[in-house]
């Protein structure tokens, strides 16, 4: 059924309910205009990331250049390959002991022992499953050089079709001299270049040379044209999901498999040659290209609250600090941090180097999170140590809200951390979760959850759990103060995912939501500033609803996780009488629970719009079988 069809089928649905309700009569939904009940918290729906599933690198992180730093391993230097064209001759090695700055100690030594126009020699990278090339577009790349001599050295640089061999764009840069030296470079590729990721890179010499090689970078155009920025149509999805916040950079990220292995932000800023990258939990490296400033700009761009997780003293293998004096070094380690985020450029010495960092201007903070998944301490030490770092950061920053990432016993928390992975029932059954919730407790931020159904992002089945459980969280939102869907991002390709069911998937060249993307940006897209009194009817075990509203409008989420359409006798209490008011209706919608999105095939499962007119009483409304629909309503 095509998104026309889709329209027609739920214009006529709604046409036909009068003779569905002669039969048996639909269940009454009746809400309340002018009873508002309880605060819907304006910051509810937001991000959470950490770098898995290729999220950054070869991700978000436009940086092309797979393992720009030359990691090896025993079976060479990862993703990059000697080319020895024609007659030509060259060796590549790591020098351990040449390299460009104290963070980048080591290089790639290249040496073109043979080597002419014809027969050239020299380095091949793969990029993340590809180099994507893309008609009249350019690419800006940079790399740190020293030769052997002091002859000038030409090099030619090229994206270069898998397949053909064609030349998809080029240039040349002359390297010359023994110091280490940065070389900036443009690739433009023209007309004819047809969209494919299906690319690689070369650097090639025309003579024999011996070149040492560090930190070759190369960017395409980056959301808001960012040095080191992200990639434009991800931002874009990630955009339109209207996010409150984001919490970063973890999850499992920010704790490292040891201490040593954590997300040790202070060697995360900077120039790119003052950060060695450091490995993730995830099974792959981190170039750390997105360290602390990078997410705090990935925030600015999208207009969300940083939500600014520190390293709370615990890693994954189950190491830990001591509450005490072995914690003081991390405690001001989280100082320190927030007073990079937040402190003057002028009169703190975090700001000053966020300052020299090239943002003078500090960020908003209002949340920091005390580690990640404390539960699974299992010396339990999470008490001791979220006291130590909430009486420290209280005491410097009183008007920070400090979430714990699991109930402590000794005080009350501002904010709980609640962590939620469920099939499609489980998640049915959690919309009721926070209905009983003690309102005297800590407020509760939802930092991970997903209806985990379908492989590498999640199918139309969660996309329903998802949206049920939403409704819950917006019935609730008077405690429930933020939430966030977990992971994020998956590349797609083979190798690049980690956790299975991820919001938004994509490869090197394109990108696509799933239906559970779909639900969130339909969510988000209408949230009153209260949540409104209201009742249901007999409705369907399957059915599930939140009412919303502001001075200006109504937003009414409405989920039909059941194969039969859902009839309701929607009354509007609070509408002038006989008026009749013309809503919008966004739609996701599919014939089955495992039916979804594809990189191939991204528009199966997408919102379609139409339009429904209500009136006070008792307006005949169905909800088509496996729907998720949220109605807009202008109140004014
Ligand atoms: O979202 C994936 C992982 O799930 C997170 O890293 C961790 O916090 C949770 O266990």
């Amino acid at each position: 059924m095509n998104r026309h069809q889709f329209s027609r089928r739920v214009a006529l649905t709604v046409c036909t309910i009068s003779v569905l309700c002669g039969q048996t009569p639909a269940p009454s939904l009746s809400i309340e205009l002018n009873h508002r009940k309880a605060p819907v918290s304006p910051a509810l729906y937001g991000l959470m990331t950490e770098e898995i599933n290729y999220s950054y690198d070869g991700g978000l992180y436009a940086e092309l250049i797979h393992n720009r730093t030359f990691r090896s391993d025993w079976s060479g230097v990862l993703n990059w390959f000697l080319l020895q064209k024609g007659t030509s001759a060259a060796r590549l090695s790591i020098d351990q002991h040449n390299g460009p700055s104290a963070a980048l100690t080591r290089s790639a030594k290249l040496e073109v022992t043979a080597a002419d126009v014809k027969s050239p020699a020299g380095l091949l990278n793969e990029g993340y499953w590809g180099f994507p090339v893309r008609t009249n577009t350019r690419y800006a790349g940079s790399l740190f050089a020293k030769a052997s001599s002091p002859d000038a050295v030409p090099v030619t640089i090229a994206l270069v079709a898998n397949q053909s061999g064609k030349v998809l764009a080029k240039t040349s840069v002359t390297l010359a001299g023994a110091e280490w030296k940065q070389y900036s470079f443009e690739l433009h590729s023209g007309e004819m270049a047809t969209a494919s990721s299906e690319n690689h890179f070369e650097l090639l010499l025309d003579r024999p040379a011996t070149l040492w090689l560090q930190l070759i970078s190369l960017f395409p155009p980056t959301y808001h044209n960012r040095p080191n920025g992200n990639r434009v149509d991800l931002m874009e999805k990630l955009s339109a999901m209207h996010p409150a916040f984001l919490r970063f950079p973890g999850g499992n990220y920010l704790e490292g498999d040891h201490i040593e292995d954590r997300f040790d932000w202070k060697k995360t800023i900077g120039p790119l040659l003052d950060r060695p990258t450091h490995p993730s939990t995830w099974s792959y490296h981190s170039s750390d290209g997105m360290g602390l400033l990078e997410f705090l700009e990935w925030c600015e761009d999208l207009h969300m609250d940083p939500v600014l997780a520190v390293y709370g003293g615990y890693s994954l293998r189950g190491q830990f600090v001591k509450p005490g004096p072995d914690l003081e070094p991390y405690v001001e380690d989280a100082l320190d941090e927030i007073e990079y985020v937040t402190g003057s450029a002028i009169d703190t010495k975090w700001g000053a180097v966020r300052a020299r960092n090239g943002h003078p201007a500090p960020f908003s903070l209002h949340y920091v999170e005390v580690g990640n998944e404390d539960q699974f301490d299992k010396a339990k030490t999470y008490d001791g140590r979220y006291a130590q770092f909430y009486q420290a950061i209280k005491a410097k920053y009183p008007n920070l809200q400090i979430i714990a990432t699991t109930p402590v016993s000794s005080m009350t928390p501002d904010v709980l951390d609640d962590h939620y992975y469920k099939q499609e029932q489980g998640m049915f059954d959690e919309a009721k979760h926070y209905d009983q919730t003690d309102r005297k407790g800590p407020k509760i931020f939802v930092g991970e959850w997903a209806t985990r159904e379908g492989s590498p992002t999640p199918n139309f089945g969660a996309a329903l759990g998802d949206a049920a459980f939403m409704t819950g969280l917006e019935r609730n939102s008077d405690v429930v103060v933020m939430a966030s869907y977990a992971p994020l991002l998956v590349n797609v390709n083979p190798g690049g995912m980690q956790w299975s069911s991820d919001l938004v998937g994509y490869n090197a060249l394109n990108s696509y939501g799933s239906p559970s993307y779909y639900a969130q940006v339909m969510f988000a897209s209408c949230l009153g500033d209260s949540s409104v009194e209201s009742s249901v009817g007999q409705a369907g075990e399957r059915f599930f609803y939140s009412a919303t509203a502001s001075s200006s409008k109504l937003c009414l989420k409405l989920v039909n996780a059941s194969s039969m359409p859902q009839p309701l006798a929607i009354a509007l209490h609070g509408l002038a009488k006989g008026s009749a008011h013309l809503a919008h209706v966004s739609t996701l919608h599919a014939n089955t629970t495992w039916a979804t999105n594809t990189i191939d095939e991204p528009n199966r499962i997408v919102p379609v719009h139409s339009t429904v007119t209500l009136k006070e009483n008792n307006s005949s409304y169905v909800i088509p079988p496996y729907s998720i629909q949220v109605i807009s309503l202008d109140l004014k």
